[in-house]
């Protein structure tokens, strides 16, 4: 909905200068008309004498049309400049103002490309563009993720749901039998939209900063221990080897232990995935040199990941082989809610890989939990 748009900013300038100038004139032509008689007689008393009524009479007409004119030519005059100044500062302001207004109906309209540049007319002007070109990169970037999530999210659930579709069609046509393997199949796809929604719903908490972190000191061990154990029986199934290397007195990290739990167990697993029987994954922590947080790595023999894809992995949906990443089970969100996860500790997350074939090494570094004062 638009609102009237009123009087332009030119014309409130300018009515404001007229006022002022009225006002002015107004009180100049007042002024002059209660003191300005008796100064004029009397100065006239004093260099002309007594003078005749029609001579005071003539004098005071020719001082009041002197007046009158000299007030008249102010007025005028100021009325001039004032129309000046308006125009002047209409330019100055009113234009950008209004590049601003243009540029906001064309954000407000879903172009979040749009920016403006204004030329230096105060501060003020400059915090006001530099803020609303701040908003129009958020929106923009904003807007970017959320189509990508949109179109992720769809492509991921196509294959499900085809699948699923395919099989109650072959029910109902007759073609497939209610068996163990349908009831497998179906099971599968069931289960990977529900882990798709659940890990949809995680990264996003995470991201937005809405995750409920029950944090406090664990001990760093505590926490390797927990999540090499919960593994332990897949990489014994697989024959991958599983070593945890934790040096001594390295103290505790601050934490919520379920959540670091998850991020673990998310690494070992895609350590697990990619590396082949026979290959080894092992888990190490060590102080970091500033000695304010604690890394742990994870890594692994297996097949690595080409340079050219590190700096995606971490993305949401990214998988450095889609088929056969998905042929894995993988939606490729295992990476973005281990980062989101350690993000909203405080810490940071890294990959490295020596490329195909030499295995990967993941990062995370957690802050360090100061010590507990000693009584
Ligand atoms: N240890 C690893 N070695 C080699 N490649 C890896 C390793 N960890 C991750 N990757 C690559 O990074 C991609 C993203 O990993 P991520 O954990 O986000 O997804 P995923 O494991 O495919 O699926 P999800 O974790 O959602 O089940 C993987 O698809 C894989 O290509
Ligand atoms: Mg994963």
């Amino acid at each position: 909905m638009t609102r009237a748009r009123g009087t332009g900013l030119a014309a409130r300038l300018f009515l404001a200068q007229v006022l002022v100038a009225v006002a002015g004139a107004a009180t100049l032509w007042l002024v002059a008309s209660a003191v300005g008689p008796t100064i004029f007689h009397d100065h006239l008393r004093r260099v002309a004498g007594a003078v005749s009524a029609q001579t005071s009479l003539h004098v005071e007409e020719a001082f009041r049309s002197a007046s009158a004119l000299s007030i008249t030519v102010a007025l005028l005059a100021s009325l001039t400049a004032g129309l000046a100044v308006s125009a002047y500062v209409t330019h100055r302001i009113a234009v950008p103002v209004g590049r601003l207004a243009q540029a906001a109906r064309a954000l407000a309209a879903g172009r979040f490309d749009t920016r403006v540049t204004i030329p230096a007319i105060g501060a003020e002007f400059a915090t006001l563009t530099d803020s609303f070109n701040a908003m129009a990169s958020r929106l923009e970037s904003i807007e970017t993720t959320r189509r990508r999530l949109l179109a992720d999210l769809a492509h991921e659930m196509r294959t499900p749901v085809a699948t699923l579709a395919g099989y109650l069609e072959g029910l109902e046509d007759g073609v497939v039998s209610v068996d163990s393997a349908t009831v497998g199949v179906l099971r599968a796809q069931t289960a990977r939209l529900a882990r798709l929604a659940e890990d949809i719903t995680a990264v996003s908490l995470a991201e937005e900063h809405r995750l409920d972190l029950h944090l406090r000191a664990v001990p760093v061990d505590q926490l390797v221990a927990a999540a090499v154990d919960g593994v332990r029986e897949g990489f014994a199934d697989k024959g991958v080897g599983l070593f945890a290397h934790v040096g001594a007195g390295l103290g505790s990290v601050l934490a919520d232990p379920d959540r670091i739990g998850q991020v673990l167990t998310n690494l070992l697993g895609n350590a697990l995935r990619h590396t082949p029987p026979s290959g080894s994954v092992t888990v190490s922590a060590r102080v970091s040199g500033s000695r304010d947080t604690v890394e742990l790595a994870v890594s692994d023999t297996g097949e690595g990941i080409p340079p050219s894809h590190l700096p995606h992995i971490f993305e949401r949906f990214y998988r450095v082989d889609r088929a056969r990443d998905r042929a894995h089970g993988g939606s490729g969100i295992g990476l973005a809610i281990v980062k989101a996860l350690v993000e909203a500790h405080g810490g940071e997350v890294s990959a490295v890989s020596a490329g195909p074939g030499r295995g990967s090494i993941f990062t995370i570094s957690l802050p360090v939990s100061a010590p507990e004062p000693t009584p």
